[in-house]
């Protein structure tokens, strides 16, 4: 299979990342890159990618897109769901749109790999999940899996300054950002509907209820969540991540604590699982940029043509 793929916001930092891992991925060709900055070469827009490739960024063209094997929606909020209309209507065969408009979408399958892949295998429609989200899903969703939970989950989760998206903002801002940690969007957070149904799927229609304080770190790229549960005494929470991760090339179950630098520009997420008593807690690690966005909407590509999970996706970390 070559796949012949168009990437819409391919200079966004979710977009950009796409293509990056698309360039290399062996059963796919870039056909089209997509922004409202036509007639710029995109190896001037993403100068990380000079020299690497000669596509030329395009007007979005519903038809011309449609007539591709896979589009990548990576635009704002509000901009994908018009963009998808148009594809839907031009009969495109398969979007996978990274934004939030169509999560929660029963005309759209959650394009959570490790936990919804047979759905993903044959759906047309595809909303990956947000950068938070997969995060608090991956170090929740064994828990929740073996009705382990008792009562609510907690959840704190830093992020870096890229999961805001490449125009600047005062949050985003150097001197504000660096060297500062604070919460925001206090048990307010947009993600935590999105988790709840996943959760809901994956523990056979009972979901603990979850609470979710984020926090903003001084890092570019990287999500470190924090799940706190209730759990029998005696679990054995390192057996149930091992179970759910076993055979899931692109998950890495640690012994010590994950860390962002270790999955830093990766597709790997790395979790882990520690309980005292009856206090349970799953970690994840992941880079927002990779597991959190593009990278994941390549393992559902992947998934929808047939091909192993972690195709194009195995690049080894570098340290430091
Ligand atoms: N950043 C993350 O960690 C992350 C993680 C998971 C999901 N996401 C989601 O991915 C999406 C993109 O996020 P981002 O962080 O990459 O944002 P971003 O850096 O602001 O990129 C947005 C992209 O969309 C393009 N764009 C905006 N309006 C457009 C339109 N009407 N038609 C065509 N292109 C348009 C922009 O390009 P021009 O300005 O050149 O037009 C840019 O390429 C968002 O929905 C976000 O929620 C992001």
């Amino acid at each position: 299979v070559t796949a012949r793929v168009g990437v819409v916001g391919a200079t966004g930092y979710a977009g950009s990342e796409c293509v990056r891992w698309l360039l290399g991925h062996p059963e796919v060709e870039v056909e089209a890159v997509v922004s409202r900055r036509a007639g710029t070469r995109l190896g001037d827009a993403i100068p990380s990618l000079f020299g690497l490739t000669d596509l030329v960024i395009e007007e979005f063209d519903a038809a011309r897109l449609a007539r591709l094997d896979a589009v990548f929606l990576a635009t704002p909020h509000g901009a994908a769901a018009d963009l998808a209309r148009a594809l839907d209507a031009s009969g495109a065969p398969l979007v996978i749109d990274l934004a939030a408009d169509h999560r929660l979408d029963p005309g759209w399958t959650y394009g959570q790999p490790e936990w919804n892949a047979e759905a993903i295998r044959g759906a047309r429609r595809i909303a990956a999940p947000g950068c938070f989200a997969t995060a608090i899903e991956m170090a929740a969703a064994p828990l929740v899996r073996a009705k382990a939970v008792k009562g609510p989950l907690f959840v704190s989760a830093a992020t870096g300054s890229t999961g805001s998206g490449a125009s600047p903002s005062e949050a985003t801002h150097h001197p504000e950002r660096f060297a500062n940690l604070r919460a925001y969007k206090v048990l307010s957070h947009q993600h935590v509907p999105e988790v709840k149904a996943l959760l809901a799927r994956v523990g056979g229609g009972a979901a603990p209820d979850l609470h979710f304080v984020p926090l903003s770190a001084p890092l570019d790229r990287g999500i470190l969540a924090t799940v706190f549960a209730t759990v029998d005494e005696g679990l054995d929470v390192g057996a149930l991540f091992a179970e759910a991760y076993r055979g899931k090339p692109l998950v890495r179950v640690r012994d010590g604590s994950p860390e962002v630098r270790h999955v830093r520009g990766t597709a790997l997420a790395d979790v882990a699982a520690f309980r005292d008593g009856s206090a349970a807690v799953g970690l994840c690690a992941l880079d927002n940029l990779g597991k959190g966005a593009a990278s994941q909407a390549v393992q559902c590509l992947n998934l929808r043509l047939g091909l192993p999970v972690e195709t194009g996706l195995l690049a080894v970390p570098c340290t430091p």
